[in-house]
């Protein structure tokens, strides 16, 4: 083992024990009817993740791509196909909207759809945005695997990844957390996004009850 896998796995070890003392149900109490939602980049983990994640909060996971393909009846690359993209994106920002009316969950969303401000609105109004930031090699080994994305399928994925990383980059960081994702287990992913929740929803309950009993 490399001095750096050992700082990885140490690193590892002390995320998973902070992750454990965590309190989940506090925590997802402190959630509310917000929907925690995945944004990202195809490839970074949002379902992957997400599921895991929604299994150790004790919620519903679901998946935006999913139910969108469940409301048209046929699947994504179809719908670029046959509709092409702007038809998707408007039918992914009505079926986002609904399902962040039926929070709390953890919401998978595509890799465009934080580009649109209604959705982003949408997002801040019910949900709680986690970015997943993985790096470029990352995801071109996960997407590679597969040929289920349309916006992919031409002679340049490579580029197409560079270009639409580039410019969405900056819109993904406007989400209220964001967790770096390596290579690294799941679960790991998992603890990190834990903390980070905690982090953030513990400190809001915090600054709330002193303001009231302050005042
Ligand atoms: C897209 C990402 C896909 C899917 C569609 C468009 C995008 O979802 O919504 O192919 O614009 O990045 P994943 O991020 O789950 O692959």
């Amino acid at each position: 083992m490399t001095q750096n896998d050992k700082k990885r796995n140490a690193e590892m070890e002390t995320a998973a024990m902070k992750a454990n003392s965590v309190d989940l149900a506090r925590l997802v109490q402190a959630l509310g009817h917000r929907s925690i939602v995945l944004v990202g980049i195809m490839g970074c983990g949002k379902s992957t993740v997400g599921k895991r994640l929604a299994q150790r909060l004790g919620l519903e996971f679901i998946d935006a791509d999913s139910e969108i393909e469940r409301a048209a009846n046929m699947t994504v690359a179809e719908i670029f196909a046959e509709h092409g993209e702007p038809y998707f994106r408007s039918g992914e920002e009505r079926v986002i909207a609904r399902l962040l009316g039926e929070g709390p969950q953890v919401l998978a969303t595509g890799g465009g759809a934080f580009m649109s401000e209604a959705t982003r609105t949408e997002i801040t109004e019910h949900g709680l945005s986690l970015w997943l930031k993985v790096d470029f090699e990352t995801v071109m080994a996960r997407v590679r695997r597969r040929s289920t994305r349309p916006l992919l399928q031409n002679p340049d994925p490579e580029g197409t990844m560079r270009k639409l990383m580039a410019e969405r980059e900056p819109v993904y960081a406007q989400a209220a957390l964001t967790v770096t994702s390596k290579d690294v287990p799941h679960e790991a992913v998992v603890d990190q996004i834990v903390i980070t929740m905690a982090d953030y929803l513990f400190q809001d309950e915090e600054l709330t009850s002193s303001q009231t009993s302050n005042s």
